[in-house]
């Protein structure tokens, strides 16, 4: 019998290709080529499945042009790439990788704050444009995290994960605003508090993102949001493109409206709003919260469990739509 087809979509690692090679005739991108939508559709014909990074957009026109589409596993926990609705109504399973990345990006969105809070990126480009002659009293003095009030946008894994680390390592005390109250005993074990959205902007000296991008959480932080925040507060988005508005955040850090921004993520990215590289208080680093070597390996073999278990046993591990 012949095996299904599967398309995987972006370079990955050479054994992730040759797991799925043991059950799929695979044929990947290896390259890394950035495929226009028609080249996807093009590649597409007669799989089965495809392994997706979570940078292909898959709609209903990708899914009409391709009926023999069962099933797209991302490997990512972000699956704002996918229509969900319209798989769901063509029959096509979509999946992602939740869990494996939780503390990695909890550590990194936590390094964000750091950086943007003491500004690091700041100071280190000024040594290397060998503009330090002297110490000097008020030489790049940021803000303290210790002590300090941490406000978290999105209570999920990842933002529990932040407030853990806040509370617990650095003695912060920790808002979060979510569309639901986390249960008594998680907000003991994160030593977080409930907070309105209007209350946590207003009062938080660190504000973190961490809700998934949907329509609903287009411009969670616009102009009127970062006028309620007080300007030594700094504002970092590990989240999704879009939930900030970046032009409106890029006025408000020339303006010094907020003292600093961290942003690992972009609308539109990997394009990055021009007035943002312009800017000397935001740190910009290229979507690598997740990006240590074991997580990127433990993120493929989720993807690829995905794959393998529906597509040999009709059942994957992390359904979106089941
Ligand atoms: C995720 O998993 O959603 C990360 O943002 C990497 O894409």
């Amino acid at each position: 019998m012949s095996k299904p087809k599967v398309l995987v979509a972006r370079g990955i690692f050479p054994e992730t290709i040759a797991r799925l090679e043991e059950h799929f005739e695979v044929e990947s991108n290896q390259a890394d080529a950035l495929w226009t939508k028609a080249e996807l559709i093009a590649r597409l014909q007669g799989k089965a499945g495809m392994f997706s990074s979570g940078t292909e957009r898959i709609d209903a026109e990708v899914l009409d042009a391709c009926p023999g589409l069962k099933i797209v596993s991302n490997m990512s926990v972000g699956y704002n790439n996918l229509d969900v609705d319209a798989m769901t109504a063509r029959g096509v399973l979509g999946t992602n990788a939740p869990d494996v990345l939780t503390e990695t990006t909890a550590d990194f969105g936590f390094a964000l704050l750091m950086a943007t809070a003491r500004r690091i990126a700041e100071s280190e480009h000024f040594l290397r444009a060998g503009k330090w002659t002297k110490w000097a009293y008020d030489m790049f003095s940021g803000a303290d995290i210790h002590g300090s009030t941490l406000g978290i946008i999105g209570m999920g894994r990842i933002g529990q994960g932040i407030a853990r680390r806040g509370a617990h390592g650095f003695g912060m005390k920790v808002i979060y605003h979510n569309r639901s109250r986390l249960d008594a005993s998680m907000e003991a074990e994160c030593k977080a508090s409930y907070a309105s959205k209007e209350d946590l902007l207003k009062t938080a000296d660190h504000v973190v993102l961490v809700v998934p991008y949907s329509p609903a959480s287009h411009h969670t932080i616009g102009a009127a949001e970062i006028a309620l925040m007080k300007p030594t507060a700094t504002l970092i988005n590990i989240a999704r493109g879009g939930i900030v508005d970046d032009a409106a955040l890029a006025v408000a850090l020339r303006e010094k409206r907020i003292a600093a921004a961290g942003l690992d993520v972009f609308e539109g990215e990997p394009k990055v709003h021009p007035d943002l590289l312009t800017v000397p208080n935001v740190v910009l680093t290229p979507h690598i919260a997740s990006a240590t070597v074991p997580t990127r390996h433990a993120m493929a073999d989720l993807a690829t469990a995905n794959l393998i278990g529906f597509l040999t046993q009709g059942k994957a591990v992390s359904p979106l739509n089941p």
